[in-house]
This record gives structure tokens, C-alpha cells and sequence, in this order.
């Protein structure tokens, strides 16, 4: 049976880490983010993020999403991925994220997001 739960310690191709904490009945859910990279040179600190899944389906390989509040930066990350199970029967999230940065003006807003991509492991 395929199983895919998006509680627990993910780790993801830049070496990031997060935790998510138990995911409540309606979906939502809460944790916690270790980025390993960051835009800015400042000393990085674990950031809380906030998010909802949808209920398992039939294959339980649910569609999510979620948002970073940096704590040591001015920027906000959405990501949104699907959690799959693979050949292996390992569960990986696939994942794409949007970067926006603190733009000090509007003329400033046009290079202020950033998209990428990422892909996340259970930690174990
Ligand atoms: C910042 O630099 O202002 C905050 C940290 C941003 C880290 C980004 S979010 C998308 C990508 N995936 C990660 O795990 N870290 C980077």
C-alpha cells in the first residue's frame, strides 16, 4: 500500500532541512525550516512555516503547499509540490518555490522573485 505523509524531517538538494509537525484533520500543518543557502550574508536562522494539504486520495500521494517566514531576512518563499512514493517505495516530495525579496522600491519589483525547484527526502 502506498503511503505518503508529509509529517516529519525532510532534507531536500541544497541540504536544507525541515520539520513538519503533525498535519491536523483539515489538512493544515506547521514546522519548521533550516535553509542550508540564503540570499543575503547574514547568520541563518531555523524559520517557521505554515501550510495545507489535501486529504489523502486513493493513492495517498497528496498535493501541498506551504510558506517560509524568514526570520533573519525580509523575504517570503511559497513552495507547492505533490509527495510521491517512488520505486524504491521512498517517499519524495517534488517541489517548485517562489523567492520574493524585500524590494526597497517599486522600481525595484521586477528582479525582487526568484523560482526554483527542489526535492525533498525523508531525513534518517
Ligand atoms: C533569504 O535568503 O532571504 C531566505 C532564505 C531563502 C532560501 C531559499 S528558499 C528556496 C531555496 N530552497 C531552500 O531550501 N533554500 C532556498
Amino acid at each position: 500500500e502506498l503511503e505518503c505523509s508529509l509529517t516529519g524531517t525532510w532534507v531536500n538538494d541544497l541540504g536544507s532541512n525541515m520539520t513538519i509537525e503533525t498535519v491536523k484533520g483539515n489538512g493544515e500543518f506547521t514546522g519548521i525550516y533550516n535553509t542550508a543557502v540564503s540570499v543575503y550574508p547574514v547568520k541563518i536562522k531555523k524559520s517557521p512555516l505554515l501550510g495545507s494539504q489535501h486529504l489523502p486520495d486513493q493513492l495517498n500521494q497528496p498535493t501541498f503547499g506551504f510558506t517560509v517566514n524568514w526570520s533573519f531576512s525580509d523575504s517570503i518563499t511559497v513552495f507547492t509540490g505533490q509527495c510521491f512514493v517512488d520505486n524504491d517505495g521512498k517517499e519524495v516530495l517534488k517541489t517548485m518555490w517562489l523567492l520574493r525579496s524585500h524590494a526597497d522600491e517599486r522600481g525595484d519589483d521586477w528582479k525582487a522573485t526568484r523560482v526554483g525547484y527542489n526535492k525533498f527526502k525523508r531525513l534518517e
